[in-house]
């Protein structure tokens, strides 16, 4: 499969493979493979309890990608999730894998009604965009007053300055500094509650990580010839290499409106 960009290699085509794999190796590896942003428990649970999630809580999650967290947070919560992303390849994943309703979309333009939804997250995306401030107008727009917005988003650390110009950094990857981040959510009219580094939360347990692995080994097999799988390794690779010079950092955040 070709595809043009390392974004669309990573969040367009990865999907539809990792939903393949998942169908050969049972429904048991959707959630672990479907994670994409945080990959861990731990911090679902810390963003779900942040935003006070509970049945019925209709959830948006903005580029939600292939709805690992959206179906946690159903799974362990009985919310109601609804996902949007740019991509359709995440979003046909999300609906294969999960059953999630899943709209094309950007988080700059929300297909969603004025103050309908009880809560939002947006899990690994800021960093992923330049349109950081429309997205957060557009979540703040659609969330009903007083309703929680989670956050996952890997800041820049290391005194680089701008974290679009982290050396090393994935393509398409436009990583704010922490005082970016507070006054982007600022200038959304959004409070921030809480936050916590990713770090300092339990990491992703030893049956979570094995159940990666063994999806991520049946897609090489499959697809590792492949421009696009080539492309995402990379990727990938360029982003854990940042993290362990300690120039990026993790960070779960809750916000209110
Ligand atoms: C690292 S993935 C995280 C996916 C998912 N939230 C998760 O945690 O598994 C980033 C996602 O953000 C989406 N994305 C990129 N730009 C976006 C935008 N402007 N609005 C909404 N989603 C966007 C990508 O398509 C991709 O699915």
């Amino acid at each position: 499969m070709d595809t043009d960009t390392p974004m669309e290699a990573e969040f367009d085509a990865m999907p539809g493979w990792t939903a393949d794999a998942v169908a050969s190796l049972g429904a048991g590896y959707a959630v672990p493979a479907a994670c994409r942003g945080s990959a861990s428990p731990a911090a679902l649970t810390w963003l779900a309890s942040r935003c006070r999630l509970e049945a019925g809580t209709r959830l948006v999650d903005v580029g939600g990608g292939m709805g690992g967290p959206a179906a946690h947070a159903r799974e362990e919560h009985g919310v109601r999730p609804l996902l949007v992303d740019p991509m359709p390849g995440a979003c046909r994943a999300a609906r294969r894998m999960f059953g999630i309703p899943a709209v094309v979309g950007t988080g700059a333009q929300l297909p969603v009604v004025s103050a309908r939804a009880d809560a939002a997250w947006c899990v690994g995306v800021l960093c992923t965009t330049a349109e950081k401030a429309a997205v957060l107008d557009e979540i703040h727009r659609v969330l009903v007053p007083g309703a929680r917005l989670g956050l996952f988003v890997l800041v820049a650390d290391g005194g680089d300055g701008h974290g679009a110009d982290v050396e090393g950094a994935p393509e398409g990857n436009d990583f704010p500094t922490r005082d970016e981040l507070a006054r982007l959510l600022d200038d959304a009219r959004f409070r921030l509650v809480e936050s916590v580094d990713l770090a300092d939360l339990p990491g992703p347990p030893r049956s979570w990580q094995d159940r990666i692995a063994r999806v991520d080994a049946l897609v090489e097999a499959r697809h590792g010839h492949e421009a696009a799988w080539q492309c995402t390794r990379e990727q990938e690779e360029r982003l854990s290499r940042l993290l362990g010079t300690g120039r990026l950092t993790g960070v779960l955040l809750c916000a209110e409106t």
